[in-house]
């Protein structure tokens, strides 16, 4: 469930303070207490006006290496990246001017996370946003399935003012800012969030539009489909049988479907074998009708 916090507070932290408390404090933001003992903390970086320009000034300093771990587009700013949590800063055109800057801000994508978000407004008027919930365990997770899309209401991410969403629950789109603003988000990570797919949704029929992760993975999967070779069925198959994502387990068993059609009986086998109801509507929608063809 989204919570609004607007803290008052004129204490003011380095970000050093902030990631020592960050370390210090394991980040789980079910725990209520921990999410709002972490807000406080975000608003007394907030009151640090000088954190962002010095942190962009060294990162300029080293301008031949600029940022080589940042996976991400321009739009995003990676300060702290390791296994158990990421913070970084995104900025937030009123004009994009390419296509990474509009899909890097998701602007006009109702979209949920498959992770616990933190977000602060750092700079400028910042995003408005349309925030909506649904319930994750009611659905299997296919493309076009009916989604029980509930409207929550329209927040303005101002400066100063932090935003939690949570992970799987709730959905939401932004619109581009009056001008440029830039918001931190604080990001625990663990294998859990990786499980659960990420989804773009159609709301003028309430559905799933699409699954927005795991598309790395999943192309490379599809790819496999087309070579006729032992070694790589065996490794897909591995990856259907290990894999703890059920999204690319669906997706191997769909190249595995297609790539050696002596084995489908077999690959049928563990299909119905694995409990995921991902995996099980695929069977029943997909396969179960055409199992002859
Ligand atoms: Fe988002």
């Amino acid at each position: 469930m989204s919570i609004k916090f607007d803290i008052k507070t004129e204490k003011s932290i380095t970000y050093e303070d902030f990631l020592e408390f960050i370390q210090t404090n394991k980040l789980n933001f079910s725990n209520i207490e921990n999410l709002k003992s972490c807000s406080i903390k975000l608003k007394e970086l907030y009151n640090n006006r000088n954190f962002l320009s010095n942190y962009i000034i060294n990162e300029l300093k080293n301008y031949n290496n600029i940022q080589e771990n940042n996976k991400y587009t321009a739009q995003v700013i990676i300060l702290t990246s390791n296994k158990d949590f990421m913070i970084r800063a995104n900025i937030w055109s009123p004009s994009p001017n390419n296509l990474s800057e509009i899909k890097m801000n998701a602007y006009d994508i109702y979209h949920d996370h498959n992770f616990d978000l933190l977000t602060l407004g750092y700079f400028g008027s910042g995003y408005e946003t349309y925030l909506y919930d649904y319930d994750y365990n009611s659905i299997n997770g296919y493309n076009k399935e009916y989604v029980n899309i509930r409207f929550k209401e329209k927040y303005q991410l101002k400066e100063g003012h932090i935003l939690f969403l949570e992970k799987s629950r709730d959905i939401h789109l932004q619109c581009k800012p009056r001008d440029l603003s830039v918001s931190i988000n604080v990001i625990p990570r663990n294998m859990e969030n990786e499980k659960n797919s990420q989804f773009e949704f159609d709301l003028s029929n309430s559905s799933i539009k699409r699954v927005l992760n795991h598309q790395t993975a999943n192309s490379l999967i599809e790819i496999c489909s087309y070579f006729n070779d032992d070694n790589i069925f065996d490794l897909v198959q591995t990856i259907s049988r290990k894999s703890p994502i059920p999204n690319i387990r669906l997706q191997s068993f769909k190249a595995l479907m297609k790539m050696d059609k002596s084995k489908r009986k077999e690959v049928l086998i563990d299909i119905k074998n694995d409990s995921n109801k991902l995996i099980n509507s695929f069977f029943l929608r997909e396969i179960e009708i055409n199992h002859d063809n």
